[in-house]
Parts: C-alpha cells; sequence; structure tokens
C-alpha cells in the first residue's frame, strides 16, 4: 500500500488535493534518508500545498521515516514555514517608529477594514495575508509596505485599497 492510500481522509484538510499528496511522495522519495533534508523537504511541500497543517506534517514525518515531533520542531522554529493557509500574496506594513508614526498605523487600519481581515490573517478568498513588521530599515522614505518582493514607499494611506487591487 502506498502512502497515498495511507491518508486518512478524515484528517486530512479538504483542500490538500490527491495530486498534492502525490508530489509529497515524490519529494519524500526523492530525499528520504538524506542528511540535513528536512528544511529543503518541507519547503518543498509547502510549496506544493501553500502551508503546512499539522496532518501534512505528519505525512512527511511518515514519509522520510521520522517522528513527528521532529518535523513539528522545524517548522515551529522557523517562521517561514506557516500552518495555516496563507494567501496568493503578502502585504507587510511596517510598523515600526518612523512608519507608525507617519501613517502606518492608518494604513494598516485602512487595509484591515479593506480586506475585512484583521492583522495576521489571511482574507477568506486566500488571495492576500496581512502582516504587520518591524522596521524594514526604510525609514527615510517612511511609511513603508511591502507586498511580495515589491516596496512601496512613502504610501499614502487613503490610497492603499487601490494599491493591493494591483495583485490579483
Ligand atoms: S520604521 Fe519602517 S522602515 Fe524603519
Amino acid at each position: 500500500m502506498s502512502l497515498a492510500q495511507k491518508v486518512d481522509a478524515q484528517t486530512m484538510p479538504e483542500d490538500v488535493t490527491p495530486e498534492m499528496i502525490a508530489q509529497i511522495d515524490e519529494i519524500c522519495a526523492q530525499y528520504k534518508g538524506k542528511p540535513g533534508s528536512l528544511i529543503p523537504v518541507l519547503q518543498a511541500c509547502q510549496e506544493v500545498v501553500g502551508y503546512l497543517p499539522v496532518p501534512v506534517q505528519e505525512y512527511i514525518a511518515a514519509g522520510l521515516g521520522i517522528p513527528g515531533h521532529e518535523v513539528f520542531g522545524v517548522t515551529t522554529f522557523y517562521s517561514f514555514f506557516s500552518m495555516e493557509p496563507r494567501g496568493r500574496h503578502t502585504i507587510r506594513v511596517c510598523m515600526g517608529t518612523a512608519c507608525y508614526v507617519s501613517g502606518g498605523k492608518e494604513a494598516l487600519d485602512i487595509l484591515e477594514r479593506h480586506l475585512d481581515t484583521p492583522v495576521d490573517t489571511t482574507t477568506e478568498d486566500r488571495r492576500f495575508t496581512l502582516e504587520q513588521v518591524r522596521c524594514v530599515g526604510a525609514c527615510g522614505v517612511a511609511p513603508v509596505i511591502i507586498i511580495d518582493n515589491d516596496t512601496h514607499r512613502k504610501v499614502m494611506a487613503d490610497a492603499v485599497g487601490e494599491l493591493v487591487e494591483n495583485y490579483e
């Protein structure tokens, strides 16, 4: 019986498809037994699924033949692993002092209302994950909002709604 056949359909989230499971199988098979492979495996699996819910982590542990706690230890330690679904785009609003006082807080409030989701959550349609970050080292052009890999400088709070609409 393949690993895919052993998946407990009761515990695996609905959005984790059989195709995704098959890809995870391939990734695990490729790396199994190779030292130092856990982080690359988890990164690859997160790319496939979009996040790493606990049942997926357990599945990966089984696929690699390692204890679940080893996987959990890594996913909880590194912030780039997410156990919650993430949006297609990540909005990071700088809340460092310079940005905060020059309109960053206002921009964040507006984004929470515009996207109808609180900070540190993902919109229901999984279009956006909204986060706040500390100073990103661009205080001279505050307030700063980073969307995916784009840094937006001197952002006008009342224009943030329009700004995010450029990201489908
Ligand atoms: S406080 Fe935002 S870039 Fe420094």
